[in-house]
């Protein structure tokens, strides 16, 4: 029999301050259901150079580390998933090995491909895990990343920034992956970028959207191939993808969620061996359904409507808040994950929730981490969204947190909180 692979606990990390999305909607002019319904967002982290992405990953990794006690010598891999690195050669995970004085003994990378990067290092991992090549070692992913696209832009209401850290091995009380059954679809486009040297995303916002959802579809539809052929879901009263206990999206901001889920349901819906027996248009109204969406995606965004996009976090961050709300009632149940990094990559997997996740997340405690947060206003998120990234405040870290000092001589120096 094979081995079970997968995560077996996580934590967060998030800046300390944030602002209301809706006071934000009035500095701006805008009327402010347009970003708490029309985007489906209610507040947005707000990082300050101190809390770049080397001291989000260090902070989430310290947090897992010091709450799971994972034995560091147990760890044979540590990739960072990011698309906001701190330099063009020096990975963000040879950062954060040394803050938390990992073993020498790992292999350690990031990977990058906008917010799929995070899954990439995930599969790496549990692939490496899988293949029987990690001698029962673990691997920590982190997905880390700062979202920004500028004062005043369309994608101003959808930035944030944090991290996510996972521990994968052998041992997955928070959710075994169904190693093998992964779909993907990835095409060449201009959706969202960010040249070389430039702080803020370039982005065509709406072709994004439209870019996510066909890369939806192509991921969803391979996954469904293989989950139908080794039986872990079939056509029946029910559509593959409602055998699934809870569908996770990758959220640039919340109303993407549902959006993608209108359209996974869409595919199931067209491609229903009875389709023909209904119209095109009954299948969209159908495929909207209100009580599938509330069934199926509303308790995983609970993180993510009050952080914003965190890129490569953003799916976890949903895994994360899902499974803070209801791991006692899903242990045991088969969960859906969408990745979708612009340019464009996705891929839709599966796993099973553990029967030990409800006391996992009890010890990841995200509510505290979040409880800590300070509001402040849209005056003092836009004077510290124009402080250089090179300069940072002199502020005290929180204790096992980690901030930026400062750069000497091109040298990010950190310190931790005592
Ligand atoms: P926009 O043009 O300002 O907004 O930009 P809009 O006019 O499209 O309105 C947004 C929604 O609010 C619409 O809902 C409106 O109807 C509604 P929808 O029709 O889409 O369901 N609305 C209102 N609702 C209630 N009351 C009102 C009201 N007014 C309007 N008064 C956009 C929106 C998301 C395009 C912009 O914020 C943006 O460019 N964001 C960044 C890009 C993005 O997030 N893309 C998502 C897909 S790509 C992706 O996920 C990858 C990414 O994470 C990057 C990576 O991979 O690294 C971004």
């Amino acid at each position: 029999m094979k081995k079970p692979v997968g995560i077996e606990a996580l934590a967060i990390a998030v800046p300390r301050r944030y602002v209301d999305l809706a006071e934000l909607a009035r500095a701006r002019g805008v009327d402010p259901a347009k970003y708490t319904s029309g985007l489906g967002a209610r507040e947005m982290a707000v990082y300050d150079p101190g809390e770049d992405t080397v001291a989000l990953a260090a902070s989430a990794v310290s947090r897992l580390l010091r709450t799971h006690q994972v034995d560091a010598s147990r760890i044979g891999m540590l990739v960072v998933g990011t698309e906001t690195g701190v330099d063009h050669s020096k990975p963000v995970a040879s950062h954060v090995q040394g803050l938390l004085k990992l073993p020498r003994t790992m292999r350690v990378y990031d990977t990058q491909h906008a917010c799929y990067g995070g899954t990439a290092g995930l599969m790496a991992a549990a692939e490496w895990i899988a293949s029987g090549a990690a001698a029962g070692r673990s691997a920590v992913v982190v997905c880390s990343d700062i979202a920004r696209y500028g004062l005043n832009t369309a994608g101003e209401p959808t930035q944030g920034a944090g991290a996510v850290a996972l521990l994968v091995s052998e041992q997955p009380d928070l959710l075994a992956l169904d190693v093998g059954l992964n779909g993907s679809c990835s095409m060449d486009v201009y959706d969202f970028w960010r040249p070389l040297g430039r702080r803020e995303a370039v982005v065509d916002g709406h072709y994004s959207i439209q870019c996510y959802l066909e890369a939806l579809s192509g991921a969803y539809r391979g996954w469904r191939e293989r989950a139908l052929a080794h039986e872990v879901v079939r056509w029946g009263s029910t559509t593959p993808g409602e055998q699934l206990a809870r569908i996770l999206y990758h959220v640039p901001f919340c109303k993407m969620a549902r959006k993608a889920h209108t359209q996974l349901r869409l595919c199931d819906l067209e491609d229903a061996p009875n389709a023909a027996t209904t119209t095109a248009e009954a299948r969209e109204e159908l495929a909207k359904s209100s009580a599938s969406y509330e069934a199926q995606v509303a308790s995983s965004l609970s993180l993510n409507a009050r952080v914003g996009n965190v890129y490569t976090a953003s799916l976890y961050l949903a895994l994360a808040g899902l499974l803070h709300a209801e791991s006692s009632a899903l242990a045991g149940q088969r969960l859906g994950l969408l990745s979708y990094g612009s340019g464009c990559a996705s891929e839709f997997f599966s796993g099973v929730v553990g029967a030990q996740a409800a006391q996992r997340m009890a010890r990841t405690d995200v509510e505290a981490v979040m409880a800590r947060r300070e509001r402040v206003s849209v005056e003092e998120y836009e004077r510290l969204m124009k402080l250089p990234g090179d300069a940072p405040e002199a502020l005290a870290p929180a204790p096992g947190e980690f901030r930026l000092a400062e750069i000497r001589d091109h040298k990010r120096r950190y310190v931790e909180g005592a």
